[in-house]
């Protein structure tokens, strides 16, 4: 074969067969073909697209092209959740212990934030002492003894997405549904669960910018999951503002920690998300027979406090000081905390997501490139949600700052993230979609 004649056939809106992929895909990770013939076949993907046939192949080939992790040795289902990347999404440390403290199994792989979205792992590390490059036998010795356990994901774990996404963030093609649906369902499928939970953002802070867009994309991703035999449930929600009010690693386990500890109402959209993403979690681990009986395990966990407790045995078993646990502000310690306002009234029309997200990097919350370090107490907190009325002098944020190099850029995308109306504007729903 020569990779020459697959790009032709991709790019004149041929069909490729499981042998072709694999050859390329193999052959590149191997180094064999060479990054430019792999960006030129990736944008002609971005332009013809694959079928289902063609995306799953494609799937199975990344999944095998480095080691896999078996986790049948623990009891159990395994059941992982994975959002397609957010700003003030910080579900995991909500649910993954609420699921543990409802007898679930959470044996998870979590990556770093790059660019206007956070990741878990960066938030992990904002608590001193905790670390999350553990070795595999402690991991599972962690989920053993407490029943969940987030760990960065292992080296060797689908080179081949990690060579890709690298090429594909300087190529122009990320943006593609069956790229996109690749990557992350190899990562998740050779990462061992036997159910997972998809969370697809839609809107201004997300990939997929619209509802029909986004509802593609979850279903690619089922149909792979169902295809390789995993219980798979995508839910669609929202990304047209942040979904915490917290944007900062920090920032963001204070709030995991004050939902968990009940200061957080029911209504709220982190609070709701959370709340369905555990919910579908339960049901494919086939601990509740419906949404009534998962709403009940989990309401009790989350006010018994049981929930808080899993976080706090999670992070004492990664090395962290617990005592954050009882004083979360000791997350967010800054030297200065600098009000913004609009400086004009009116109701919130819009509060786009991905503006807020890049302050808060500017702020040091997060990396424009992989060798960037993180400040784990800095970002920002949102005073307001869309459809608010907000007065010309009241704050719609507050930013956590250390380095006051870029308070002035950052102060001016919080305001330009603002879209203001005269009338109160629709509500946004929270959540657009299940798909099972
Ligand atoms: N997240 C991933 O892991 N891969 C993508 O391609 C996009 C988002
Ligand atoms: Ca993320």
């Amino acid at each position: 074969m020569r990779a020459v004649d697959l790009i032709l056939k991709k790019k004149n809106g041929g069909v490729m067969s499981k042998p072709e992929i694999e050859w390329l895909v193999d052959g590149f990770v191997k180094g064999e073909v060479p990054d430019y013939q792999m960006a030129a076949w990736m944008m002609a993907v971005c332009f013809q697209g694959m079928n289902p046939q063609e995306t799953g192949a494609l799937t199975d080939v990344m999944m095998r092209s480095g080691g896999m992790v078996d986790l049948s040795a623990l009891p159990g289902v395994k059941v992982d959740k994975h959002s397609t990347g957010g700003v003030g999404d910080t579900t995991t440390l909500i649910v993954a212990p609420l699921v543990a403290a409802c007898g679930g199994t959470v044996a998870k792989m979590s990556g770093r934030g790059l660019g206007h979205t956070g990741g878990t792992l960066d938030k992990l590390e904002s608590v001193p002492g905790v670390n999350v490059e553990i070795p595999m036998e402690r991991f599972f010795e962690i989920v053993k003894e407490i029943g969940l356990c987030v760990m960065g994901q292992t080296e060797g774990l689908v080179p081949a997405d990690k060579r890709m996404y690298a090429l594909r963030d300087v190529t122009g093609t990320v943006s593609s549904i069956p790229l996109i649906a690749s990557s992350v369902m190899s990562k998740k499928l050779a990462a061992g669960a036997d159910a997972i939970v998809l969370d697809v953002k839609m809107g201004t802070g997300a990939f997929m910018q619209t509802l029909p867009e986004a509802q593609a994309l979850a279903r690619t991703m089922v149909e792979i999951g169902a295809h390789m035999g995993r219980r798979t449930v995508a839910l669609v929600t929202d990304m047209n503002q942040p979904l915490g009010m917290a944007v900062g690693n920090g920032l963001e386990v204070r709030e995991a920690i004050e939902l968990l500890a009940g200061k957080i109402p029911s209504g709220d959209p982190l609070y709701e998300v959370s709340m369905l993403l555990a919910s579908h979690m339960l049901l494919l681990s086939g601990l509740a027979k419906n949404e009534a009986e998962t709403r009940a395990k989990l309401t009790q966990a989350l006010t018994s406090g049981a929930g808080l407790q899993k976080l706090g045995a999670m992070l004492r078993a990664l090395g962290g000081d617990v005592r954050c646990i009882e004083d979360p502000d000791s997350l967010c310690i800054v030297e200065k905390k600098i009000p913004v306002v609009l400086g004009a009234a009116g109701y919130i029309a819009a509060m786009r997501a991905e503006e807020i997200g890049v302050a808060a990097q500017l702020l040091g919350a997060g990396r424009a490139t992989k060798e960037d370090r993180i400040d784990p107490a800095v970002g920002l907190v949102m005073h307001k949600r869309q459809g608010m009325h907000v007065a010309a002098d009241e704050p719609v944020a507050t930013l956590y700052v250390n380095d006051p190099a870029h308070v002035e850029e950052a102060a001016a995308l919080v305001r330009a993230a603002f879209t203001l109306s005269q009338e109160p504007p629709a509500s946004m729903p929270m959540v657009y979609d299940v798909i099972s």
